[in-house]
């Protein structure tokens, strides 16, 4: 049992309680009309730095929604260490999916169950409490800067500009980020990849107005059944994608390395019986793990046109529209790739139609080095928690300020994530488990000491 276990312990109710207060603010950076909610959030969470002996805590305006950042420089003898996270939203629709309102938290089967328990107001929070309970043991073990912005949901469009032009504020020896999840509870893992992503949304217009769909229908392409051809024709009867040039940055794993990730504890056969599911489907050639953490894919996130209401309506539209976005891998960059589905999807429109490609937001893939000092602080700190050797797993989701992280402030980034496959997070009813939100608080505490102990050494 860890030396943090008992303050932990002690204080557990109140930890809750406070998160309960985190989850109740509707912070959904994506929706205009919660502007004043992600900003009433940012300033609970400017007060909670406070609480906890930050010192400068500041809240930042941006264009977008504010950045809230607090630091303890105990010794600049010591180590740095900061820590990222986002205290914004995705939003909760579908609501009618949900067993009780997204931010009125439940606590039912040892979870707690809000928008954003996991995702990510939960594992931000367990470094908060995770540094109170260091300091009641004395001066903390290293000096942290916290940096917990309001737009990762949507993009962190203005973190950017933020870390680029304050790269001395934010200067450390290694950044520690928890919003990514482990292989199960008994399974501790780090994740030591992120995918980057590009977004985009396209329109495709056939005639200029709606038209019966029996006097023109045949005669006259329809952009619906037009846009489903041109998707359709992304992939071919391999998985593999088809927009010329997309796999030319593709880092090819070795033998080695495939290897080790067969190695890693996931079983097929739960992982369909969760989803409900007969068969997965992707890539000829790779497993499912190598499917979602090394091999580039492109999925349809929404599509529309036509008439969608109540009853039929006979109709051929004048217009199509999707958003697709595509997960990336190491070496490729967002901008080559969007700028390679741009050319690709205009050129395999047919005359019939006129096609219009726009980039939504994106970010670059990063990959984390399993022998950097953090890293191994890391597995130590897990290790001694969680009593098993965390395994290296890479992960499909993306966090697109990671990549920008390591180019400006020329760090290792350390992804030390307690989610779960089962916390459903941008689903209805997302949850976190309540031993993860303590386990992860005291795993954090050892982090820090084991810190300063690799650091040293
Ligand atoms: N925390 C997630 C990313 C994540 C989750 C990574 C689980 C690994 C495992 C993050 O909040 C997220 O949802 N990111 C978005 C990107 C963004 C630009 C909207 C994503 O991956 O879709
Ligand atoms: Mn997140
Ligand atoms: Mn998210």
């Amino acid at each position: 049992m860890s030396e943090f276990h008992q303050y932990i312990e002690t204080h557990k109710e109140r930890f809750l309680n406070e998160l309960v207060d985190f989850l109740k603010m509707p912070s959904i950076s994506a929706d205009p009309k919660h502007k004043q909610d992600v900003q009433d959030c940012a300033n609970w969470v400017a007060e909670k730095m406070k609480a906890i002996g930050l010192d400068d805590v500041e809240i930042y305006p941006t264009e977008g929604h504010p950045i809230v950042f607090g630091e303890k420089i105990v010794d600049t003898s010591l180590p740095t260490v900061l820590v990222y996270g986002h205290y914004d939203v995705q939003p909760p629709d579908p609501l009618n999916l949900w067993h009780q309102p997204p931010f009125e938290p439940v606590i039912k089967d040892g979870k707690i169950i809000a928008r954003g328990a996991a995702d990510d107001k939960g594992q931000v929070y367990m470094h908060f409490k995770a540094i109170e309970a260091l300091s009641n043991k004395g001066a903390l073990p290293c000096n942290v800067k916290f940096l917990i912005e309001g737009e990762e949901e949507v993009g962190s469009d203005h973190l950017e500009d933020f870390v680029r032009s304050n790269a001395d504020k934010l200067a450390c020896d290694t950044i520690l980020i928890s919003d990514t999840s482990m292989l199960g509870p008994d399974t501790p893992s780090i994740t030591t990849g992120l995918k980057g992503l590009s977004y985009l949304e396209v329109e495709v217009t056939g005639p200029n107005r709606d038209l019966h769909s029996g006097i023109y229908g045949g005669a006259v392409a329809n952009p619906i059944n037009t846009l489903c051809e041109m998707i359709a024709s992304l992939k071919n009867d391999k998985g593999q994608i088809t927009i010329p040039g997309f796999y030319d940055e593709v880092l090819n794993y070795s033998e080695e390395e495939r290897a080790e990730i067969a190695r890693a504890p996931f079983s097929e056969e739960e992982y369909k019986k969760h989803l409900d599911i007969e068969e997965t489907s992707g890539e000829e050639g790779y497993s499912t793990l190598e499917r979602t953490g090394i091999r580039p894919t492109l999925d349809v996130n929404g599509i529309w046109g036509g008439y969608i209401g109540e009853g039929a309506k006979t109709v051929l539209p004048s217009k199509a529209f999707a958003k697709i976005s595509m997960r990336l891998v190491p070496n490729q960059t967002c901008d080559e790739i969007t700028e390679k589905f741009t050319k690709h999807f205009e050129s395999i429109a047919p005359k019939s139609v006129k096609v219009e490609v726009r980039p939504h937001h994106g970010g670059d893939p990063a990959v984390t080095d399993i022998t950097s000092n953090g890293y191994l602080a890391a597995a130590e700190a897990m290790e001694k928690v969680w009593k098993k050797t965390p395994v290296p797993v890479k992960a499909g989701g993306s966090i697109p300020i990671v990549a920008l992280f390591q180019e400006v402030l020329k760090q290792q980034v350390i992804l030390l994530g307690f989610g779960l496959d089962e916390d459903a997070i941008h689903s209805p009813n997302e949850s976190y488990r309540l031993s993860h939100f303590y386990k992860g608080i005291e795993t954090i505490c050892e982090f820090h000491e084991a810190y300063l102990k690799q650091s040293k050494a």
